[in-house]
């Protein structure tokens, strides 16, 4: 969400979207020094979080302007947390990289953007490494009512399409894969390790 909503959030409805990122990244016990996908960067927070984690940090937006941003707020991190960071343009659910490319998987407050849950996880287990780290933060039903009230104090609409949180649990558990959920207050959080018989490794990235 853009800062000063981010800020509102804070200040009138005591959420810190910052602590839960940085919550996400602790839950996910991920190895320092892997490489890690974030998918839907947007403006690019969750992605300089984990390069100041260390990771090396592959982000994917569809939109080229969120892109730009995400770029501008990663050299403003300083060049060592910029020069972990590389920017792809493409679509979550058909995401432009190999089977098994990477060490975890992150996504926060972006899959509620996403026309189809189903094929946003597979795609998400399609692209991590057998036992990788599928760690995944959307806005549960409360965030989603108080940010909705955040943008219409500004007579603007908060996007929503048909992916709701608690369907990454449904189809994680129809995929046969274990996972931890938590709840952040205003997001819920999944936790769960890649495969190593990996059920989404028979779909073609193209
Ligand atoms: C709320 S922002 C992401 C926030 C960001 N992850 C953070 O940590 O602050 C949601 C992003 O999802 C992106 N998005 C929506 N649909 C997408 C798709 N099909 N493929 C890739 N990105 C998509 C949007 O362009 C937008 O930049």
């Amino acid at each position: 969400m853009p800062g000063n909503n981010a800020q509102i959030l804070k200040d009138d409805y005591g959420f810190d979207t910052a602590a839960a990122r940085e919550e996400l990244v602790r839950l996910a016990h991920a190895a320092l020094g892997g490489q890690v996908l974030d998918v839907g960067t947007g403006c690019g927070s969750m992605a300089v979080v984990l390069a100041q984690h260390g990771f090396g940090v592959t982000t994917v937006d569809f939109d080229a302007q969120a892109i730009e941003c995400a770029k501008l707020r990663a050299q403003q991190a300083g060049k060592i947390v910029a020069d972990r960071i590389r920017f792809v343009r493409g679509d979550a659910l058909r995401l432009p990289f190999e089977g098994q490319s990477f060490d975890a998987v992150f996504s926060f407050d972006s899959l509620h953007h996403l026309p189809d849950c189903n094929a946003a996880v597979e795609e998400m287990l399609r692209v991590l490494r057998p036992g990788g780290v599928f760690a995944a933060a959307d806005v549960n039903d409360e965030g989603a009512r108080a940010i909705d009230e955040v943008f219409a104090r500004k007579d603007d609409a908060h996007f929503h399409n048909q992916c709701r949180v608690d369907v990454i649990g449904k189809n994680l558990g129809e995929m046969g894969i274990q996972y931890h959920r938590h709840r952040l207050e205003f997001v819920t959080v999944f936790i769960a390790a890649g495969p190593v018989e990996n059920p989404a490794l028979g779909k073609p990235a193209g």
